[in-house]
Order: structure tokens, then sequence, then C-alpha cells
């Protein structure tokens, strides 16, 4: 495994990040093929044998189980320090927004159940979901200082944001002297690259780190054509990212799929390794101790430019898709798809 700094945080971080949205109760959230506790444990302890510290989960993944699974598998396999741990909260209810609750006492409630969750008392990265148009950025950088300042969370994050959202936040913050974001998790591949046109050279520019989701397409990088598996056939969530432009997409993964081949390699480690050359550290979903296997060995892969260039020629722009089709300030009062299920936060 190699290892680099989270941005400007004081974090080291492996280059893979292990996305832990596919673990939890099957039974009990938005996924139908998430993976039980048992499988999780192994999962996890095989990423800190191959050397991943970084771990990424959310309080809305499987009504919080995602997170009492990994919490507990890191409690037995590792020391607290040697790991790098995020959790995400979600935007205010409308039920909280009706009896009063601020957005900074909503922080703090989502925070606190998090930290029951994974039976932890801190976590490295607290990480701001979605974009939440019902409260003042004011409030959600102020929220997010208060935990900073409890000690309660090491560092802040952002996910699933616009370039000039982040740059607003964090102009907030520094004008005030708050935490700012120091790292973004955004929805980026070799088949969805809208990062590319503001949030990469503005991560850039202000030394923000890139922990980008689903990093292999929700596994479609991963996969010769006709290949299937139980994710691709019930994730219609994902479904809803990448058929409209299967097509087109497919004539990328062909690409992928040539290059393994040539290189004798995953297809994984080629889109991975791809994203490497972009990016801080990937957050890559594993449901088989395979998956993990796979992401480790791409950090050693190197692709020359020429197999650079073939494998982002074909790419056109894409429309946004899932959550952040929902960035907008109509949406906002829409439901989506997340929820934390029968948790009572307090
Ligand atoms: N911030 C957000 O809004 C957000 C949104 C989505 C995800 N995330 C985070 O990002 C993580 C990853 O997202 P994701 O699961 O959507 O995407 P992903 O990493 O693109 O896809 C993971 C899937 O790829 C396949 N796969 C992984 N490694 C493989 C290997 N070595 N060989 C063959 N197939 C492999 C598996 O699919 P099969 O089971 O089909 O084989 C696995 O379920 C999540 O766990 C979560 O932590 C965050």
């Amino acid at each position: 495994m190699k290892y680099t700094k989270l941005g400007k945080a004081d974090l080291t971080v492996s280059r893979i990040c292990l996305g832990c949205m596919g673990f939890g109760d099957a039974a009990n959230g938005q996924h139908s093929w998430t993976v039980d506790e048992a499988q999780t444990r192994e999962i996890i302890r095989r990423a800190l044998e191959l050397g991943v510290n970084f771990f990424d989960t959310a309080i809305a993944y499987q009504s919080g189980t995602s997170e009492r699974y990994v919490g507990r598998a890191l409690r037995d396999f590792a020391r607290r320090e040697d790991v790098v741990v995020t959790t995400k909260f979600l935007p205010r209810t409308q039920e909280e927004i009706d009896v009063g609750v601020t957005g900074r006492q909503h922080i703090e409630n989502y925070l606190n159940q998090s930290l029951r969750n994974l039976g932890m008392d801190y976590v490295d990265l607290y990480i701001y979901h979605m974009w939440d148009y019902q409260t003042p950025v004011e409030e959600i950088m102020e929220g997010l200082n208060d935990m900073v300042k409890a000690g309660k969370a090491r560092y802040i994050g952002i996910s699933n944001c616009f370039a000039w959202q982040l740059a607003k936040a964090n102009f907030y913050a520094r004008e005030h002297g708050l935490a700012e974001f120091v790292s973004v998790q955004g929805h980026y591949n070799l088949i969805f690259r809208e990062e590319e046109r503001e949030m990469g050279p503005f991560c850039q520019d202000q030394n923000i780190a890139m922990t980008p989701y689903s990093a292999l397409a929700g596994g479609r990088l991963s996969k010769r054509p006709g290949e299937t598996s139980k994710r691709l056939a019930e994730d219609s969530y994902a479904r809803l990212k990448y058929d409209a432009t299967a097509e087109q997409d497919g004539e990328i993964i062909r690409r992928v799929a040539e290059l393994a081949d040539k290189r004798g390699v995953s297809m994984t480690e080629i889109a991975l390794a791809w994203l490497l050359t972009k990016v801080t550290s990937p957050v890559v979903g594993a449901t088989k101790l395979h998956h993990i296997e796979g992401a480790a060995r791409a950090v050693e892969l190197e692709l020359t430019q020429d197999e650079m260039d073939y494998l982002e020629e074909l790419y056109v722009p894409h429309a946004l898709v899932g959550v952040m089709a929902q960035n907008t300030a109509a949406s906002a009062k829409k439901p989506h798809v997340w929820s934390v299920g029968d948790q009572k936060i307090r």
C-alpha cells in the first residue's frame, strides 16, 4: 500500500479508501445487496492486512448498521489511532425544521448518534453528505466547527457539491476563523468525469483532497460486457446513474477490458490506476474479499501516457446524475432516497 496526506489535514491515509456502504443489515435500509456483519469483518480484516487505513461510512447507510459493523470490526482488529474513520450527516429533515432544531443542533445530534453507532469518541473526518438548501451555510460551518472544537471530529469534509458551494463554505470559515473543509467526496470515475471541469482544478489550487466515490461506477468498470452480479441486478439507484449513458460508456469500458488483457491485470486495476493519477484516495466499495485485493493492487500499477489518452479519448460530457442531479434549491423539499431509517437521533 502507498500512503499520502489528506490535503492540508494532518492525516496520513492509504491511497485506497474502503467504502463501507455495502456493509449493513440488508433488511434495514436503502440497499438490498449489502453484506452481513461476519462478511464485513472478513473484508475489513483483509483491508487492514493490505495496509488500508482509511474507511468511509455514513449514518444513512442501512440505518446506521454500516457504522455499527465498521466500528466493531475496527475496535477488534485495529488500534483507533492507526485508522482514519469518516462518516457523514444528512440535511435537516422537514420534521426537525418544524420543531425548531437548528443546523448547529442537527449536526451535534447526528454526530453523537454516529459516534454511538461506531463506538468511538471521535471521527477523523466528518462529512457534509449533500448540500442542505434549507440550512444556511453559516450554520453548517459553525456547527461543524463546534464539533472540531469539542474534539468529536478532527477534520471536516464535504460531498456532492459544486465547486462554488465548497468555495463559499470555506470562504465563510476562513473569514471567521472556523474549520475549513479539507476534502471533497464527489462522483468521479472513468465514465463520469464532470469533476474535472471545476472541482479538480479548484481542489488542486486549494490543496483540498479529492476522495471520489463510485470509483468503479458501482462495479461497471470491473465487468466485461454481459457479466452481472447481485448488486448490478438490484442496485436500482446506481442504474439511474448509469443506464441512460450505458451505450456510450460501454465503449470506454471495452477499452478498460482491452488494456486489462494487454497488461495482464484486472479491469479494476486499470480503472483505479487511472483515477489514482487524478485524486488523493478513491473510495472503493467491496462486498467480497477479492474486491479489496484488486483495489489494493491498483496502487502498484502505472499506466503510460498513451494508455491514459486511450482511456480518456472517448468521454463526452454527461448530465449530472444521482445526488448531484438533486443539488438545486427546487429539489430541496422533494424527498431523496437517503434517510436515517429507524435511528432515534438526539
Ligand atoms: N458520498 C456519497 O454520496 C456516496 C455515494 C455512493 C458511494 N459512496 C461511498 O463510496 C463507496 C464506493 O461506492 P460504490 O460502491 O457506489 O462504487 P464502486 O466502488 O464504484 O463500486 C463497488 C462495486 O464494484 C465492484 N468491485 C469492487 N472491487 C472489485 C474488484 N476488485 N473486482 C470486481 N468487481 C469489483 C463490486 O460490485 P459487484 O458486487 O457488482 O461485483 C462493488 O460492489 C461506498 O461504499 C461509499 O462509502 C458515497
